[in-house]
């Protein structure tokens, strides 16, 4: 009797750790200025970084302390973000639209204090009016495009779901550059990547819901819908069984900072295309926060070119609708089990005015890292997939959706 008493509250106890974070997908700002014709001079004022890497000397000193490069070309990719979810800071709560990124590591909001366009459209955090709001007033600067995401730090409680993290640190934004930002559909970003990439000083917000013992196992799993039904769903503290069929396909991590793996081979049409041999072996990073599948800018345009998309100017590449069905079919093998794309999974619909536009799913996206060159696995691939990340064993896990999700 008092054994399954123990039983039935343990049970209640598990229950309540894991947390379910509801996902939405909304189109990609990406798609907003293509559908009124921007998109082009959107790209031409916003050419990734090269500004800034240019003009390096002419910012005050301040900002060259800045860690710099990684998050720049992060937040760029944000201009596709798709999946979006609620999360409250301060007491009483205000929500705040973000996205779940693997790629980083610091959370932010848009602060009261700041007035750039980006944050007139936004919700923004009012420390005033949060009695558990504690000032730190350190500056945090996020590196981006052709300026710098510029905020102060503090920290609040924050909660995400059913959970509450006491201290949490973040950024108040009280700068954001250009017109990127202008018309996203999120305020901010709640990266979920090692504390490695942080900018902020503080513990990401899942190394404090480890600590803070809120979560049961220190793992989190994403589910990335694009069929119309449930949209999405991020699990903190396991996995969502209903989601997934077993086995799990566990790779481990190879560099603790973005969650980064090997990728042993990407194959077109069941021929090795890249990433083979000893020599070239690739690391690649599996990515909630970039909605595309991205790589070396050399390989994504022989890729291109198997697949015979041709080149826009916005530095897109389509096809011919009529001729998805019968596009190669693109594998990704990791940890020697093989994941396969047919061109229905990779190929995205866009529609301008009265025409429906077949852009591939793959992007040129050179990442700077000692170990690079890094592919990115975005959206478009872990859409495919149940993804599960493990910071106990430092491991992704990869597998099969129960209701394999075809656009
Ligand atoms: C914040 O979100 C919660 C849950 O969706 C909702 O119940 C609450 O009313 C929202 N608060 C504000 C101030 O909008």
């Amino acid at each position: 009797m008092i054994r399954s008493l123990v039983l039935l509250l343990c049970g209640l106890c598990c229950v309540r750790s894991l947390v379910r974070i509801p996902l939405t997908k909304a189109p990609s700002l990406r798609s907003h200025l293509r559908a009124k014709n921007q998109l082009e001079d959107f790209l031409k004022d916003h050419q990734v970084d090269a500004f800034s890497r240019r003009y390096a000397q002419c910012y005050p000193s301040a900002l060259l302390s800045l860690k710099s490069g990684k998050t720049a070309e992060r937040l760029y990719n944000f201009m596709d973000a798709q999946y979006f979810g609620q999360i409250s800071l301060g007491t009483p709560a205000q929500n705040f639209t973000v996205v779940f990124d693997t790629g980083s590591a610091d959370l932010w909001v848009p602060s009261t204090y700041c007035v750039s366009p980006a944050c007139a459209s936004h919700h923004k955090f009012k420390a005033i009016e949060s009695s558990t709001y504690i000032h730190d007033g350190r500056i945090f600067g996020i590196h981006y495009g052709s300026g710098h995401l510029l905020g102060v730090l503090a920290k609040d409680m924050l909660k995400v779901g059913s959970v509450t993290v006491q201290n949490q640190e973040f950024g108040e934004s009280v700068y954001e550059p250009g017109m990127s930002f202008v018309m996203t559909k999120f305020d901010g970003i709640l990266g979920l990547s090692y504390p490695a990439l942080a900018e902020e000083h503080g513990a990401p917000v899942f190394d404090n819901m480890i600590k803070q013992n809120l979560v049961e196992k220190p793992i989190f799993s994403f589910f990335l819908n694009i069929g119309p039904e449930k949209e999405g769903e991020l699990l903190l503290g396991g996995v969502d069984e209903d989601l997934f069929v077993p086995p799990i396909n566990w790779v481990p991590v190879t560099v603790k900072g973005y969650w980064q793996i090997k990728m042993d081979v990407l194959k077109v049409q069941g021929t090795s295309a890249f990433c083979h041999g000893d020599t070239s072996s690739c690391q690649a990073i599996v990515d909630t926060g970039t909605s595309l599948i991205a790589g070396p800018t050399m390989d994504i345009l022989i890729l291109q070119q198997l697949i015979g998309a041709t080149p826009t100017p916005a530095g897109e590449f389509l096809v011919d609708c009529s001729r998805i069905k019968s596009l190669p079919v693109i594998s990704f093998v990791l940890n020697g089990v093989e994941y396969s794309l047919p061109g229905e999974s990779y190929i995205r619909k866009d529609v301008v005015g009265d025409r429906v536009l077949c852009l591939t799913g793959f992007v040129a996206v050179d990442i700077v890292s000692p170990k690079g060159p890094l592919w990115i696995l975005g959206d478009v691939f872990l859409s495919q997939v149940y993804s599960i990340y493990d910071r106990g064993q430092d491991r992704v896990g990869f597998a099969q959706l129960k209701v394999p999700s075809i656009a």
